[in-house]
């Protein structure tokens, strides 16, 4: 048989969080129940405003038609009022901010209309995947850096600077997997690094909205109010529970905008308008709803977080995010077969470290997309795992 394959995509290393997937599908069909807290799929719905606004509007015809690929003026003026709100940030709807299918397509696009190839892209080790692998697409040159600790990948980066001719620094905070924050003055040093060295500093910013104690997470932006070497992805995902409606945002320097727009344009032709008018009334009337879903995220994180300190697992502390992670006891290491252990043996489904990244070997990810009663029972699950153990 002829192969029609390209090359790159061919060589795209295995997600490894396939096999685990499909272990959990097949117990799940020999009738397990298996309780998922792997997937950072959220399971809390979206708000029923923003539900009934979408029929409303999809019932419209003109709503039918082609929408515009960088998204509806309503939309953009809705996110650039966000972060006034938030940040006190004056942001350009038409020449800072573009609508994007998710920050996930965001990031991909963004990285092809800013990178050349071969071009130098830091990346933090862990990370989610896409961090991993977007700067395959766009074919540059990725130089991983350790950030489990968050101070200790920028004493990192500066001396990679000294090093390298790095074109971009991707980061995430809130962060996924480690759930770490940062403080405004770490988005400062970056900034003022950007302005040494001349990179573009990209902040994929999905969990800006899902905190907790009252501590809102800091925007890279406004440590860069003039947005010169600064793009921040925005999402509705995860702080407004609409992760299949794929609504991001990338917001900042206007040459990366404009070009990821452009880029765009000749993609798609945005997403479905009663989606754009829908997300456009989650920003400007619903500021409440990510408050609300943060609360059910910090009281499941108690619940788990107890549990697996008493088993000896040293839990990350977090104020953000809606995952856990931990390092795991002394006589694991492997987070991979200790992932596959658990899913086997207590038919409870984690994220295995190393699935984001050679850093993240020796930790586990659990998010908590499941309701509390699903998640007091995996962690019955978890102590009864550990007692045949030992
Ligand atoms: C760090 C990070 N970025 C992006 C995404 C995907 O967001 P979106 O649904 O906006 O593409 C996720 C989802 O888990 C994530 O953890």
């Amino acid at each position: 048989m002829i192969e029609f394959k390209n090359q790159l995509i061919n060589d795209f290393p295995e997600y490894l969080f396939n096999e685990i997937n499909h272990l959990k599908l097949n117990a799940r069909q020999n009738g397990r129940d298996i309780i998922d807290l792997g997937y950072g799929n959220p399971d809390l719905p979206s708000h029923p405003l923003v539900v009934e606004k979408l029929i409303e509007a999809a019932q419209i015809k003109k709503n039918h038609k082609y929408s515009v690929s960088k998204g509806i003026f309503g939309l953009r003026k809705a996110v650039a009022e966000k972060y006034m709100r938030n940040y006190n940030l004056a942001i350009d709807p038409n020449k800072n901010i573009v609508n994007t299918i998710g920050s996930k397509e965001g990031l991909t696009h963004l990285l092809l209309s800013v990178l050349n190839i071969g071009d130098n892209i830091v990346v933090q080790d862990p990370s989610y995947p896409i961090h991993h692998y977007a700067p395959l697409v766009a074919r540059a040159n990725t130089i991983k850096i350790d950030s489990l600790i968050a101070d200790d990948f920028l004493n990192e980066l500066e001396n990679e600077l000294k090093r390298s001719v790095i074109k971009a620094v991707l980061v995430s905070f809130p962060h996924n997997p480690t759930t770490q924050t940062v403080n405004q003055e770490f988005f400062d040093r970056l900034v003022n690094l950007a302005k040494l060295y001349k990179f573009l500093i990209i902040n994929d910013f999905a969990y800006s909205d899902i905190f907790f104690e009252n501590e809102l997470p800091p925007s890279l932006l406004t440590s860069d109010p003039k947005l010169e070497y600064s793009v921040e992805l925005y999402s509705l995902t995860k702080g407004y529970s609409m992760a299949g409606w794929r609504v991001g945002f990338a917001i900042g320097n206007e040459s990366a905008i404009s070009s990821l727009t452009k880029l765009k344009s000749y993609i798609d032709y945005g997403t479905f308008q009663p989606i754009q008018i829908a997300s456009a009334v989650a920003l400007n009337e619903l500021d409440n709803y990510p408050t609300e879903l943060s609360l059910i995220y910090k009281e499941r994180r108690e619940i788990v977080t107890t549990t697996l300190t008493g088993l000896n697992f040293s839990v990350q502390e977090s104020n953000a995010t809606m995952f856990v992670w931990a390092r795991l006891p002394k006589n694991f290491s492997d987070s991979y077969n200790f992932s596959k252990e658990l899913l086997n043996e207590a038919n409870v489904a984690v994220s295995p470290g190393v699935g984001f990244g050679e850093r993240g070997e020796g930790f586990i990810r659990l998010a908590l997309v499941e309701n509390k009663n699903r998640i007091r029972q995996a962690m019955k699950n978890l102590i009864k795992f550990f007692d045949n153990y030992v």
